[in-house]
């Protein structure tokens, strides 16, 4: 029944933006991640989860550039790369959104959305910070995905939990990356901030950007995720594509109730 129409196409399909094959890491005598493929493409939502350490966090991590695989490859649009810091994971294009969101309470939107890549003011005016632009940029940023500040000058400690994960989201989006990483960004929040995220989720997706999300609530994960990557253990145990499966089968794979039987 699914009848598309000319020139899109499916979620997942065509060369992956980002492939990982036979990624393994250790922390001394902890296997954190053994032998994981995994592919991202463009325009697609892949959810990965997966009971307390089960890798999750590692995997995002190798991807952005924090750990190192102590084996296997990375590809990114096909060619082998080596994503030693978070700068170089950005200049290939992705994007991580961290657990703990690391924002600046006492400093305001604007100032929390160029952390760390502020746009320099011109020399002649002798302004360290191009403030305006800046304003500008966060503006259309933020309204790019209908994230709604009222005021992007006070502190942003004061913000509720949905604001402060849309501004980290669109501090992502500075750099106009081709995938987003989201480590957790529904976790302590209210069911309206929620969803809200999943929307913003959403349009990050219509973007055409590739976005993989860490959850532990299966309910956001059926919502959202175009393919479901399951981790246990470090291994990567199944990979489930949107409407081809039951909660009951997740959370078995999850569990290993079904050990042996592949997802
Ligand atoms: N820096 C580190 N040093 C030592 N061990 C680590 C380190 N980081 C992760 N680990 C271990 O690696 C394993 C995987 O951890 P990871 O944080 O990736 O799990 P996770 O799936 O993100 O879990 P959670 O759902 O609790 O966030 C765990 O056993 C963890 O203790
Ligand atoms: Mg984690």
């Amino acid at each position: 029944m699914t009848t598309t129409a000319a020139g899109t196409e499916q979620p997942g399909a065509g060369e992956p933006y980002l492939e990982l094959r036979g990624v393994s890491k250790y922390f001394g005598g902890v296997r954190a991640l053994h032998e994981v493929d995994l592919s991202l493409h463009r325009g697609e939502v892949v959810a990965l989860v997966g009971d307390n350490g089960a890798g999750k966090t590692t995997l995002v991590k190798v991807i952005s550039g924090v750990e190192h695989p102590d084996s296997g490859e990375v590809a990114v649009r096909g060619e082998k790369v080596r994503l030693d810091t978070p700068r170089t994971a950005a200049g290939h294009g992705i994007h991580t959104v961290y657990q703990d969101l690391s924002l600046c309470d006492n400093l305001d939107a604007v100032r929390n959305l160029f952390l760390g890549q502020e746009l320099a003011g011109s020399r002649w005016r002798g302004r360290p910070l191009d403030r305006h632009r800046m304003e500008v940029e966060a503006r259309r940023v933020l309204d790019s995905l209908s994230v709604r500040i009222r005021s992007l000058t006070t502190p942003v400690g004061g913000l509720s939990g949905g604001q402060r994960q849309g501004i980290a989201i669109c501090r992502s989006l500075i750099s106009d990356p081709s995938l987003v990483l989201l480590d957790e960004p529904t976790a302590a929040l209210g069911v309206t901030q929620r969803a809200e995220v999943l929307d913003l989720i959403g349009r990050l997706k219509a973007q055409d950007r590739g976005v993989l999300v860490i959850s532990h609530d299966l309910k956001d994960v059926q919502e959202v995720a175009d393919r479901v990557v399951v981790m246990r253990l470090g291994a990567k145990v199944a990979e489930f594509v949107r409407g081809r499966y039951t909660s009951s089968e997740l959370v078995a794979a999850m569990t290993g109730a079904h050990e042996g039987s592949d997802g």
